[in-house]
């Protein structure tokens, strides 16, 4: 059993080398999705109007909410005639082996191409025609709209140009498509496009997209090179019966430290945003590495942070979009649980409750700003729960977790709670939290490693432009949301969760995962150095024995967290003085100024408390059996019984 993992081990870290132009039948898509090809790249005969122009033809690309949006679902053409055509400018010599094709992103019509001829050229004034011996090959394009049809050319053709031109289309609409096109780039050492380009890495991880047992095998590779640190676990099972995998990565694995933080990444709760689950394994490989040669930076955070990646929430939706493939998974195949639930919005809604417990003025006296309850009907048996959002709640239950992030696809965005607007709110109208000044340091943290996030002149992905808050947005002014796990962990649990959107392309092909790391990785890394910030300490009685579950307030913001089960505590605050008081049944309360500076680590700020007056008559007369205390003449007790022993 164990030569397959050493086999495994040794395919996996085997040096991985950038192959740009790979087999004869497989060349990757040259970006239409990724942005890789950009706006100036693509041309078309005529469009309808600027919002379906050229360069909307990407594959997979999202309209806008509004009809006539300037972001609009494809390319259209001005005309429905036979002469129209969409191109694609390759900037260099490039070996064209396939199209993939979609119909338009829409609301309202229905657009889509049914047959198509590809030509190709190298100045595009002499256009080619692909032929198959005397005539030209007529390409089958679409039946609906969302369904990407992949067509391979029968031959590779070399070309800088290509042309689709669409024949016929569906009778309801026009001439729109959304498009890939696949193509090995040829070696061209002198092109300026391809040196801006080419981004490689030096790390050398297991670039690939992994299967399942892939995963499985991985982390056991992984467990097997850094046993003094790794824990594999799982938190329980999907509706088709696979285990939800995660790796603790710790000095001590397998135990919670007093006093030392607890941090977790999780992704692919929709099962096809591929990418996360594969940024999280990439992530265990080099965390592992790193540890073993030493690094300080990851020495250090490993021995001072108990970290859980959990890269497979929905295992069963990611093998749907796996199946489909990289490229031809379209946009929502795989999204769901198994039994077509949305795991991340599939948490109990307790803002609302706690809204409508602030709108009759309960908070704090009658009812906590913090840790709400689950309602009773969420619980029972026939509520409609994944047993995926099940097993994450019973997790984020039993660890006392910090500060999590949940790695989603699709944009390039971190979205930070509350998720859900106010009720008679506005529609995408801001909704901070208590702890909004935090959260948005947290979501900033992230954003502003990245690579591309904040790059001012990055195109946006879809629709939105998220550069006038960094690459960083409260959720509920994207699209309101009830029941996230973001908010859920918020309001129930002490943890801080965000959700960072880490592409445009949910599931990139293979050959971009190196860059793809290489724009995540400082990300991926600082955000979880982030853990260390704000104020810690144990909350201790007089004998030193740690105060579970005691309150921690800090003026002026209306949330409070709680102490684990061994009385340590975290609060994640941005740099300032705080007053800060703690609150346990049966002792007096405490409370003190606790000041957070600008360097990393966390401030230390333990409390010892005292029994509350109250709580010591209690317990006065609890020793004298509940009997009323006659404090003048107290009791004696029994002389027979004396004399007994
Ligand atoms: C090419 O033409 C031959 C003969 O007409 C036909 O059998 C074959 O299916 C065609 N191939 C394609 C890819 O259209
Ligand atoms: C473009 O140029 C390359 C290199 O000279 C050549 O191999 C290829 O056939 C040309 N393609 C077309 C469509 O003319
Ligand atoms: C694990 O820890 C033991 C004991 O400290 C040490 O001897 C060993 O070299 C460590 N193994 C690795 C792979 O770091
Ligand atoms: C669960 O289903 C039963 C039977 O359909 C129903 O009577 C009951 O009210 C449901 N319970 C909840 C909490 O919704
Ligand atoms: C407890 O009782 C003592 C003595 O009666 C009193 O001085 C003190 O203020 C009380 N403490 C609290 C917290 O009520």
């Amino acid at each position: 059993q164990f030569s397959g993992f050493a086999q495994s081990a040794a395919s996996c870290w085997s040096v991985w080398s950038v192959n740009l132009c790979c087999g004869l039948s497989d060349c990757p898509p040259l970006g239409l999705e990724t942005l890789k090809i950009d706006d100036f790249q693509l041309h078309a005969s005529t469009m309808q109007r600027y919002g379906l122009g050229a360069h909307r033809g990407r594959l997979n690309i999202q309209a806008g909410l509004y009809e006539d949006d300037l972001y609009d679902g494809g390319w259209c053409a001005g005309r429905n005639d036979p002469l129209q055509w969409f191109e694609v400018d390759a900037r260099r010599l490039t070996k064209f082996t396939g199209v993939i094709t979609q119909g338009r992103s829409s609301l309202w019509s229905s657009d889509w191409v049914t047959s198509y001829r590809v030509l190709v050229s190298n100045d595009s004034h002499t256009w080619v025609t692909l032929k198959n011996g005397s005539r030209d090959l007529l390409f089958i394009g679409n039946k609906e709209k969302e369904i990407p049809v992949l067509n391979t050319f029968p031959k590779s053709v070399v070309a800088r140009y290509i042309r689709i031109n669409p024949r016929s289309w569906y009778s309801g609409g026009s001439i729109c498509m959304r498009v890939e096109i696949l193509g090995c780039p040829m070696p061209d050492p002198n092109n300026y496009y391809h040196r801006r380009n080419e981004i490689t890495t030096t790390d050398n991880l297991d670039f690939k997209h992994h299967s399942y047992k892939e995963m499985r095998q991985l982390m056991k590779v992984v467990n097997e090179m850094c046993p003094n640190i790794t824990r594999i676990y799982n938190i329980g099972k999907s509706y088709n019966g696979q285990k939800l995998y995660a790796i603790e990565i710790s000095d001590n694995p397998g135990e919670h430290e007093l006093g030392e933080p607890e941090f977790r990444y999780t992704a692919g709760s929709h099962g096809n945003e591929v990418l996360g689950r594969e940024l999280l394994l990439l992530l265990m490989q080099f965390l592992c590495q790193e540890y073993l040669s030493g690094n300080p930076r990851i020495r250090h955070l490993v021995e001072e942070t108990r970290i859980h990646l959990l890269p497979s929430v929905n295992p069963d939706g990611h093998d749907k979009a796996a199946e489909a493939g990289s490229e031809l998974s379209g946009w929502s195949l795989g999204r769901w649980s198994q039994d077509g639930l949305d795991i991340h919005h599939n948490f109990p809604d307790l803002n609302a409750i706690l809204w409508e417990a602030e709108s009759r003025k309960w908070v704090p006296r009658k009812f906590h700003n913090h840790h709400i309850p689950i309602p009773e009907w969420y619980l029972s048996k026939n509520a409609t729960v994944a047993m995926e959002t099940r097993a994450l709640l019973g997790w984020m239950e039993k660890i006392p977790f910090v500060l999590g992030g949940n790695l989603q696809g699709g944009e390039l965005v971190v979205t930070f709670s509350y998720d859900r607007t106010r009720p008679h709110g506005v529609m995408r109208e801001a909704t901070p939290t208590p702890d909004d000044p935090v959260f948005r340091w947290l979501a900033f943290s992230y954003a502003s490693t990245h690579r591309l996030m904040t790059d001012a002149g990055r195109r946006v992905c879809h629709t939105q432009d998220f550069a006038k808050e960094d690459g960083t947005i409260n959720g509920a002014s994207w699209h309101t949301a009830a029941g996230s796990m973001n908010d859920f962990s918020y309001l129930h649990t002490n943890c801080f969760e965000l959700s960072m959107y880490v592409g445009c392309d949910k599931f990139p092909h293979e050959s971009e995962l190196p860059e793809e790391w290489e724009n995540n990785r400082e990300s991926l890394i600082v955000f979880m150095e982030q853990v260390h910030r704000g104020i810690k300490g144990v909350v201790r009685d007089l004998q030193g024995r740690g105060i579970a579950n005691a309150i921690i307030s800090v003026e002026g913001i209306n949330h409070d967290i709680r102490t684990a089960a061994d009385g340590d505590y975290w609060r994640l605050l941005n740099p300032g003085e705080y007053r800060v008081t703690v609150r346990a049944e049966g002792y007096a309360m405490s409370s003190k100024v606790c000041e957070v500076g600008y360097a990393m680590g966390a401030t230390r700020c333990s409390f010892t408390l005292t029994r509350s007056n109250l709580s010591r008559i209690k317990e006065i007369m609890e020793k004298f059996n509940k009997q009323p205390i006659n404090l003048r003449h107290p009791p004696r007790r029994p002389r027979q019984r004396r004399l007994g022993t």
